[in-house]
């Protein structure tokens, strides 16, 4: 279920603003009937019609995008910056599933399906997602513990993490470490090597869920099929009755 205003300006129609003033001036209908309270819901099957006007539902797209380097994940950007949407070549009113940095690069959903965006964000839901860090010096043993177990951020515990130290680089003091999450709190990754002392030099989301970026080059997307989002609600589901 759906606010009225909010699936008119889906439509491309009008703004949400605009679809607000046509439902209290009486211009909209629900099956039928003038329907004049804002904030009225409506399902998939509601017949809309806006000042006589049938109203065409979008259809639900998906996209996961192998996001570059420099790229702001936001539909608009203020000071002119590329954004995720400049990829993708559809013109329906799509936007990203959660934030990667302006300099992570990695897989990134975007879709115009408020409830999977939804659903793909609720923590409760605890869809992992596979990050792959470069940080300055070698973790120590204890630093791993904690990091598995869980730092304080801004005087909240992060959730259990897997951590594994994929490679070190002895000459460059650098090493590369893959750590799984299921939060999306902002520049998590970033902050959780901070609290340890140790600074995130780069940074790649590798997998969300079974979704990698295997076929993708920097800055090339593909449709996810029905199979894959059928089965990332089922990832859920499975969750939810543990
Ligand atoms: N964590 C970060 O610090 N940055 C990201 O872009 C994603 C996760």
């Amino acid at each position: 279920m759906e606010r009225l205003q909010k699936v008119i300006a889906a439509s491309g129609l009008t703004s949400r603003r605009k679809a607000e003033e046509l439902i209290v001036a009486g211009k909209v209908k629900v099956n039928g009937e003038v329907i004049t309270e804002l904030g009225y819901k409506v399902n998939d099957n509601s017949e809309i019609e806006v000042d006589g006007l049938k109203l065409n539902k979008e259809d639900k797209v998906y996209y996961l995008l192998n996001k570059p380097r420099g790229v702001v994940t936001t539909t608009h950007d203020d000071k002119g910056r590329k954004t995720v949407i400049d990829f993708i070549d559809d013109n329906r009113r799509i936007y990203p599933i959660g934030r990667l940095d302006y300099d992570t690069t990695g897989v990134l959903l975007l879709t115009n399906d408020g409830e999977f965006a939804n659903y793909m964000m609720h923590p409760k839901n605890e869809i992992d997602k596979v990050y792959i860090a470069k940080i300055n010096g070698f973790l120590l043993p204890s630093d791993i513990m904690a990091l598995k177990k869980g730092v304080v951020i801004d005087g909240v515990k992060t959730d259990k993490a897997k951590v594994k130290v994929r490679k070190i680089d002895k000459q460059n003091k650098t090493s590369i470490v893959e750590i799984i999450i299921h939060e999306g709190r902002n520049h998590q990754v970033k902050n959780m090597f901070k609290t340890l002392g140790y600074e995130v030099l780069k940074l790649k989301r590798e997998k969300i869920a079974f979704l990698d970026l295997k076929g993708l080059n920097s800055g090339e997307y593909r449709p996810l099929n029905p199979k894959e989002i059928k089965q990332l609600y089922a990832l859920t589901q499975q969750k939810n009755t543990r």
